[in-house]
């Protein structure tokens, strides 16, 4: 009988439709520079509002979602660290490591694709799965949505953000992608320089001219804004692979190996590089971009310097850069930082 009067009061306090009348929110107004960055597409149904965007932040930086209420978003996802993890691999909650470097959360928002194999589509989408990887979060849907439904005060956040008496999942993984798309930078050396307001150094310049024509030939992937492309490459550092990649979404031969191509924003801040953390410097990750690759059969054609690659440039491997060019684009890569997006207090609990 007791059981059964506690089930009771639950539905009772649990309406899943909201029925406020008069229900009304802030809206968020992202500020990036409209005339060099795109409009950001924002889905429909879950447009930005203050409210939204806090409880998002406040989602993110609370164990509450991990199963034992040890780890947060921010403990893979660490703002000094351009919202990445310094180490190879995350510690998940049992002390389970990944397999896979933490990505940089950092103009996300722009992405149509996430995870190094491209296995969520949006950001909402994206948040299921960390919550619930047995590596990760470890955690399942209903004991997170009981014990957000168990608080006050989160009960209280949802209603006004989304006008819900009852907390789901999915407003949860809404919650954060509003949060998500406001980790906006547009500050770096690199933008500055793309608005007059400084001058670069002469290296600067010929790391930039390294990178945006054929000598270096970086432009062709990491070519937009965000200096990604929204795709997939296979860029040559493996002949064999233990982790497939895209081919683990699409099943497809022709998808061994690639892999989404990262953000180079902040890249400074977010090492080790590649989808497996291999390489623990900006100088190794040049170093293996001057030696060409090596030569898989899904090697991107644009990988044009790999050693025997039929699509490659006849007759040459590796990009032939100097001590001194190297030291250049590394330069010019540095140039990409933002300081303002390292600290600024919006992004804080
Ligand atoms: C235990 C460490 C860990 C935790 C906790 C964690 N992440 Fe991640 N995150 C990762 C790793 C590792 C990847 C790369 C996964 C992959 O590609 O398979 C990733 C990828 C992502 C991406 C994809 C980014 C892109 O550009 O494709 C987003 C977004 C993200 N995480 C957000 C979150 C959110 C939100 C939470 C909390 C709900 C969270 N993460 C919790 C480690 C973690
Ligand atoms: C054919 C496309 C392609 C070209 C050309 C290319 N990249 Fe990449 N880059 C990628 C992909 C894909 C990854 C991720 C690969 C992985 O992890 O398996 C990557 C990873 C990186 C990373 C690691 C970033 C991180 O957060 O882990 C850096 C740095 C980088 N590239 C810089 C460069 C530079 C500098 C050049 C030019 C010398 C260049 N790339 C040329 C596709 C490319």
């Amino acid at each position: 009988m007791k059981k059964f009067f506690i089930f009771l009061l639950l539905i009772i306090s649990c309406h899943p439709e909201g029925d406020d009348n008069d229900f009304e929110t802030t809206p968020y107004s992202l500020i990036y520079p409209s005339d060099v960055f795109p409009t950001m597409l924002i889905p429909e149904d879950n447009l930005l509002t203050q409210e939204g965007v806090s409880l998002g932040k406040k989602l993110f930086f609370d164990p509450i979602l991990s199963s034992n209420n040890a780890i947060s978003c921010a403990s893979c996802h660490i703002q000094a660290n351009s919202f990445s993890d310094p180490n190879q691999y995350s510690i998940g909650v049992n002390g389970d490591f990944g397999f896979r470097n933490a990505f940089s959360l950092v103009n996300i928002g722009w992405n149509s694709f996430f995870n190094w194999d491209g296995s969520a589509s949006s950001l909402e989408h994206q948040v299921f799965e960390p919550v619930t990887n047995p590596i990760e979060m470890a955690n399942n849907w209903e004991k997170v949505e009981n014990d957000l439904n168990a608080s006050g005060e989160y009960r209280n956040l949802f209603k006004q953000a989304f006008n819900i008496d009852c907390i789901d999942s999915t407003h949860v993984a809404k919650a954060i992608a509003q949060f998500e798309r406001t980790l906006i930078s547009y500050n770096s050396r690199y933008d500055k320089w793309t608005r007059g307001e400084v001058m670069f150094t002469n290296e600067e310049l010929d790391g930039l001219n390294i990178f945006t024509t054929e000598r270096g030939d970086c432009f062709h992937c990491h070519g937009n804004i965000n200096f990604m492309d929204n795709s997939f490459h296979n860029n040559a550092l493996d002949e064999n692979f233990t982790d497939l990649g895209l081919y683990e979404v699409t099943g497809n031969e022709l998808d061994k190996g690639l892999f989404k191509t990262p953000t180079l924003r902040n890249v400074e801040f977010s090492a080790p590089y590649m989808h497996d953390g291999r390489f623990n410097t900006l100088e190794e990750v040049i170093d293996h971009y001057n030696s060409g690759g090596v030569y898989s059969p899904t090697v991107d054609p644009l990988m044009k310097y790999v050693n025997s690659n039929p699509y490659g440039i006849p007759g040459q491997t590796g990009l032939l850069l100097t001590q001194q060019e190297k030291n250049n684009l590394k330069a010019f890569l540095l140039t990409l930082s933002d300081e303002n997006f390292i600290q600024n207090s919006n992004f804080q609990p």
